[in-house]
């Protein structure tokens, strides 16, 4: 019994390192008014590629990850945007330099939409390596926070074959437009990138290939 118990243990012991590793972080409750019209927002959204060095609050980014994905019915089945059968494919990930957000160290952090929190899954400043895999584009990584829209297939496909590979995509564009008009509403700006290599994205962001990266966004204050 002793002689499988131990290799069992050994066995056991990377995952239990993995889970001390991640830490989570409530954020605070997102609020449902503001100071700016939709057509104000949609008016003055605009493609920012240039951003000040200044941290963002947790309210600020609580509010960016509500918006991107958040939980919008009270029985907790749907979010910000719409979504072929509600299947959700997405997933959002944070990338955190930094002095990017008061009071959360530099790494990355996934989004958990139905406890509106956050999971830290890799440590330290990964934002020039995701510069790297944005072909160089050097104007990402002043940005404090930039966020990654990953897809998973399966999870559309399993109901609707290929065509949910293109729903996929679409949902993504939605995200992606929410993240836009909720930053010029908070008085900061967003940029948009889609010329990345997928797989260094991956490995900057420490993601399995399940995982399909659609789109890069560095938020900050213009
Ligand atoms: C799918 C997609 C990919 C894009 N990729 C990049 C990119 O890699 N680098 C970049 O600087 N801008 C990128 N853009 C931003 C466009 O250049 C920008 O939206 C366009 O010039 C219109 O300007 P506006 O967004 O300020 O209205 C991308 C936009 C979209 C929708």
């Amino acid at each position: 019994m002793k002689s499988l118990f131990i290799p069992f243990i050994t066995f056991l012991l990377p995952f239990a390192a993995l889970a001390q590793t991640r830490t989570d972080i409530g954020l605070p409750k997102p609020f449902f008014t503001g100071e700016k019209s939709v057509e104000e927002t949609i008016a003055a959204r605009r493609t920012m590629r240039h951003f000040k060095s200044k941290e963002l609050s947790l309210g600020q980014l609580s509010q960016l990850l509500w918006a991107a994905y958040g939980v919008t019915s009270r029985d907790g089945l749907y979010r910000s945007v719409p979504s072929a059968g509600a299947l959700y494919p997405l997933d959002i990930w944070i990338a955190i330099g930094e002095k990017g957000v008061e009071g959360l160290k530099a790494g990355i952090y996934h989004y958990i939409p139905g406890a509106h929190k956050i999971s830290q899954i890799r440590k330290g400043e990964v934002r020039l390596e995701i510069t790297r895999a944005s072909l160089f584009q050097n104007w990402m990584a002043e940005a404090p926070v930039i966020f990654i829209v990953t897809g998973e297939y399966e999870r559309c496909t399993r109901k609707y074959g290929e065509r949910g590979i293109s729903y996929t995509y679409i949902e993504a564009g939605h995200v992606g437009q929410n993240i836009f008009l909720q930053a010029e509403a908070l008085g900061l700006s967003a940029g948009i990138v889609g010329a990345f290599h997928n797989d260094l994205v991956r490995q900057a962001l420490g993601i399995g290939k399940v995982y399909d990266p659609m789109l890069i966004m560095p938020v900050g204050y213009k």
